[in-house]
Formats: structure tokens, C-alpha cells, sequence
């Protein structure tokens, strides 16, 4: 029975339990979990700002070894270390087949529904069925995912680093490297330096941005997001973001500007950070009805401007974790420094509050 921790209904604390775990169906894995990253969209699900079926074991940042595979599962063996993919990714299917993974059919009709592929669960409590945080379910020290949805990487990665880039290396990075069109030289500002903002910040660096601002209101977090390869760095507290970011880029604006927040007010500054002609990439998700107000005419049409949102790094999951685990290993990608600090389990709901602290970048749950 793995003790896991699992989110009852919206606005209560996650209450950690020893679960029933089902063995894996045809096409599914058992992974022991090594370590899962406590990701801001965990706490999003608890509060209600992101929709995910209750009650679920959350988590979905996770890295872990293979320890039973189900029938007629070819790419992965039983000892295998792999990076949980949230969006389970296919291959086949209309989107995969366009190398847009991120939307794979398959992978995101088991997020929707709560479930795994077939629309069911592997967790229950007392009897009751628990649905898998996007067909994951990290916070668990053991999981059963599709094997689709697992990626092997090499054995001699930390499995605390490589947990995380499960989601906020995969969806920050990507989305400097593959959704935008970041160009050598170019100018960028990434409003939110928490975790997921780090890593479009040295997604940024490795695209050959030359001035890369990073945007925030904890003064920890600005000094960290230097580490990172910002060259700037602008305090939100101190005033106006969009012109401090404006005043950095010769009044015209950033070429790139990226929101990896998830606030209606922030993907408005986001939007005017970007220079006439250039890109804003959303990253952030914020709450279920937020709405965008753009002025068509001079921003859109005679601007130019555009708009993309990015989801799960626009990433090719079976592609895109061994070149991000082969970057580790050169050492030109950070991952342990992403890792402020080891937790147990027990301490999740404290991750949660640590999360708008200067220190902290990412927490990380160590089951071994
Ligand atoms: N698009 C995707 O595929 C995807 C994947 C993972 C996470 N996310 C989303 O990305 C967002 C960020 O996640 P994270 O884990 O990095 O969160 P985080 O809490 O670690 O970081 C958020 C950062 O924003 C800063 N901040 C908050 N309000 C601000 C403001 N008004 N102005 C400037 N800075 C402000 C905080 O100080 C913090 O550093 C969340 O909305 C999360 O749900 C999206
Ligand atoms: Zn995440
Ligand atoms: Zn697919």
C-alpha cells in the first residue's frame, strides 16, 4: 500500500494515506517514484483555479524506476528510470502526427476524464476509486501510469533532478525553445521567476537571447532568476513592470515576452511588454473563466503582434526529455540548483505555503 497524498475537495489540505494501488492494465507501467517537484498547478488544483476530477492523488512532476510492466509494453523493462510525461503522448494521432504531442487526443482525453487511458483509475481509498492528477499522480510513492506516459532516461541522473523535468523544466524550456522564436540576440522579459520561470529563463540563454529581464515581486527570486541567465531584473513592487521592461528595451518593448504567473492582470502586462511585431507566450494558467481584452486595431493588425499560449513546452515528450536530460549531463542545463529543498511527503502542504518565498524554487519530495 503506498502512502500518498490526495486531494479531497477543493480548499482542503491534501491529507496523506496509505492508498490501494491496482497492477498495471495492458500498456500501462508501475513506477516506484524516486522524487516529485510540488509544482504551483498542485496547489492550483486545491484551490480550485485548475479542474481536475476529486478526489485525486496529485502531483505530476515525477521521476521513478519501472518496477512491474504491464502486458505488451515493448519500450519500457522492469529497472528502467524514467520521467513521467502529464500528457501521455501517442505518436499516431492527429496532433502527434503534426509534432504537436503536447495536445495528443489520447493523452488529452485521460487528463480530462481524470483518469488513464481507459478513463479509469488505479488508486482507491477504502473502496472509493481516486482519480490520477493528470494521468500521473506523483504524490505517491507508487504510481501506475500508461507507459506511453513514462520516457526512460539514464540511470545515472539524480532522481530529484530529474523529476522535474517532468513539468517545469519541459514547460519552461519548451516554451522559450519551441514556442516562441527566440532569435539570437533577441530581447526577452519573463514575468514570474518561480519555477516554471527559471527554466524560460535558461531556455531563453540557450535560444541565444542577449538581454533576458526577469520580472517579479520577491527580491529572492530576482536574484536567483541571475543565476539562471537573466541579465536584468525588474521588481513589480517598485512600479510599473511594462515600462521598466519598455525602458530596458529602448522604449520599444521586449521581443518575446513571456507570462508564467497565471494572473488575468499579469497576461495583460505580459502583452504590452511585447514590442510591435513580437511575441507574448503564456505559460501561466490562470483561473477557468479568465478572459483577454485586446485592442484589434492597433496591437493585433497594425502591431502585429501575436499571441500563443504554450502548453507543456509545446514538447514532444519522447523527444524532447533525453535531449533535456543529455543537456544535464553536459552540464549546460541546470537542474539540481532547481532543487531549493528535499521534503518528505508529509511535509506537501507545507511546500504549498514555501512557494512565494524568496528561497525556494522548487520543493522537491524524496521517497527514497
Ligand atoms: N502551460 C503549462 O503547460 C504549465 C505547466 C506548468 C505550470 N504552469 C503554470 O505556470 C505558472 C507558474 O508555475 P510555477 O510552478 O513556476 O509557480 P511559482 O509559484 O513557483 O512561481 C510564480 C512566480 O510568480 C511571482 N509572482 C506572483 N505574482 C506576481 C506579480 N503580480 N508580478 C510579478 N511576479 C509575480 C511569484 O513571486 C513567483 O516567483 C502557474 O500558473 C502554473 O499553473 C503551466
Ligand atoms: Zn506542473
Ligand atoms: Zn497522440
Amino acid at each position: 500500500m503506498p502512502k500518498a497524498a490526495v486531494c479531497k475537495e477543493i480548499g482542503s489540505k491534501l491529507e496523506i494515506a496509505d492508498v490501494d494501488l491496482a497492477p498495471p492494465q495492458a500498456g500501462e507501467v508501475r513506477v516506484r517514484l524516486g522524487a516529485s517537484g510540488v509544482c504551483h498547478s498542485d496547489l492550483s488544483v486545491t484551490t480550485g483555479q485548475l479542474l481536475q476530477p476529486l478526489p485525486a492523488v496529485l502531483g505530476h512532476e515525477g521521476a521513478g524506476t519501472v518496477v512491474e510492466v504491464g502486458e505488451g509494453v515493448t519500450n519500457l523493462a522492469e529497472g528502467d528510470h524514467v520521467v513521467i510525461s502529464w500528457v501521455p503522448q501517442c505518436g499516431t494521432c492527429y496532433f502527434c502526427a503534426r509534432d504537436q504531442g503536447e495536445l495528443c487526443e489520447v493523452g488529452s482525453m485521460a487528463i480530462m476524464t481524470g483518469g488513464l487511458l481507459d478513463t479509469t483509475s488505479r488508486f482507491s481509498l477504502g473502496g472509493q476509486s481516486l482519480f490520477h492528477m493528470a494521468a500521473s499522480g506523483t504524490f505517491s510513492e507508487e504510481t501506475v501510469v500508461p507507459a506511453m506516459g513514462a520516457v526512460k532516461i539514464s540511470d545515472d541522473i539524480p532522481l530529484t533532478s530529474a523529476a522535474l523535468i517532468g513539468c517545469g523544466v519541459l514547460t519552461g524550456v519548451g516554451a522559450a525553445l519551441n514556442t516562441a522564436s527566440i532569435r539570437p540576440g533577441d530581447s526577452v522579459a519573463v514575468v514570474g521567476a518561480g519555477g516554471v520561470g527559471l527554466n524560460v529563463i535558461q531556455g531563453a540563454k540557450l535560444a541565444g537571447a542577449e538581454r533576458i529581464i526577469a520580472v517579479d515581486m520577491v527580491e529572492g527570486k530576482l536574484e536567483r532568476a541571475r543565476d539562471f541567465g537573466a541579465t536584468d531584473a525588474v521588481n513589480a513592487s517598485d512600479g510599473n513592470a511594462v515600462a521598466q521592461v519598455q525602458e530596458l528595451t529602448s522604449g520599444r518593448g521586449a521581443d518575446v515576452a513571456f507570462e508564467v504567473i497565471g494572473l488575468e492582470s499579469t497576461v495583460m502586462q505580459t502583452f504590452e511588454m511585447a514590442r510591435r511585431g513580437g511575441q507574448a507566450v503564456i505559460v501561466g494558467v490562470p483561473k477557468m473563466e479568465s478572459r483577454f481584452d485586446v485592442d484589434v486595431a492597433l496591437s493585433l493588425v497594425m502591431g502585429e503582434k501575436q499571441v500563443r499560449g504554450s502548453w507543456y513546452g509545446s514538447s514532444n515528450v519522447h523527444r524532447d526529455i533525453p535531449m533535456l536530460a543529455g543537456l544535464y549531463q553536459e552540464g549546460k542545463l541546470k537542474l539540481d540548483e532547481l532543487v531549493s529543498r528535499t521534503i518528505t511527503l508529509d511535509q506537501v502542504n507545507d511546500a504549498f505555503e514555501a512557494m512565494g518565498s524568496g528561497e525556494v524554487a522548487r520543493s522537491v519530495i524524496d521517497y527514497s
